[in-house]
């Protein structure tokens, strides 16, 4: 069953902790992202730990191969259960992250890989030097890169998840960000699927943040959202 990680995206501890108890024991994952973790830093990781969480971390690391390796090995001190670099990092930077993360033994984090982000298109690729390919292309040539060099799974948008959990091996992790509800608000995400789809399409983790944050009643957005999942 694919689990549902909601996306704490608030602007301090004291907005973490409420959302964290109101939403209540049936959401068991939460994702601190830049925002959070900059305005609050590890104290968040920890009281969100404390209240009974798994974290999801998402700093997307993006350094030389031993400065990555000792910050997963610093947030791995903090109990996060997943975190994310950079696939373009590069095989090296890779291998470094998931060797830091593997010496934590089986409870340790789980790397996660980013590969092109979705706010870039083909021109903005073509910018930094990626030219004569698509944007999907690129994603897949990244993903492979990651996963053969020991990153445990990938975030990935619901467009990319059908094809790559048929491409890469079974027990590879995929995280969907971009769920929303059927028949929510889509906001500024252009790509967006319902929970039951992206668990079809692979998903093994699906990230949501505003229809659960912003709803009016947040625990029964969540309680929703986890419905909508079972029903895959
Ligand atoms: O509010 P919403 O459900 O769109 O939040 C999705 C979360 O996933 C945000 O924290 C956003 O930064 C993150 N994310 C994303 N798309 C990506 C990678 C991460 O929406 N490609």
């Amino acid at each position: 069953m694919a689990e549902l990680i909601v996306a704490l995206d608030v602007p301090g501890m004291k907005e973490a902790v409420e959302k964290v108890r109101l939403i209540g024991p049936e959401v068991g994952f939460y994702k601190i992202g830049l925002e959070l973790f900059t305005a609050a830093g590890a104290d968040v990781v920890k009281a969100v730990k404390d209240l009974g969480k798994k974290v999801f971390l998402d700093l997307k690391f993006h350094d030389i191969p031993r400065t990555v390796e000792r910050s997963v090995t610093s947030v791995g001190k903090f109990g996060v259960d997943l975190l994310t670099i950079h696939a373009s990092g590069g095989a090296g930077m890779v291998k470094a992250a998931a060797a830091a993360a593997e010496a934590f033994g089986a409870a340790g984090p789980k790397v996660l890989a980013v590969t092109v982000l979705t706010s870039l298109d083909e021109k903005d690729l073509a910018d930094i030097g990626v030219s004569g390919r698509s944007a999907s292309e690129q994603v897949s040539t990244l993903a492979a890169l990651a996963v053969s060099n020991g990153a445990h799974g990938l975030v990935c948008s619901p467009n990319e998840v059908g094809a790559l959990s048929r491409s890469l091996p079974a027990g590879t992790i995929f995280v969907t960000p971009g769920i929303r509800p059927a028949g929510g608000a889509v906001g500024d995400q252009k790509r967006v699927a319902t929970p039951a789809a992206a668990v079809r399409d692979g998903a093994t983790h699906l990230v949501v943040g505003r229809p659960i944050l912003c709803a009016e009643d947040p625990r029964a957005a969540a309680l929703a959202v986890l419905g909508e999942r079972q029903g895959a």
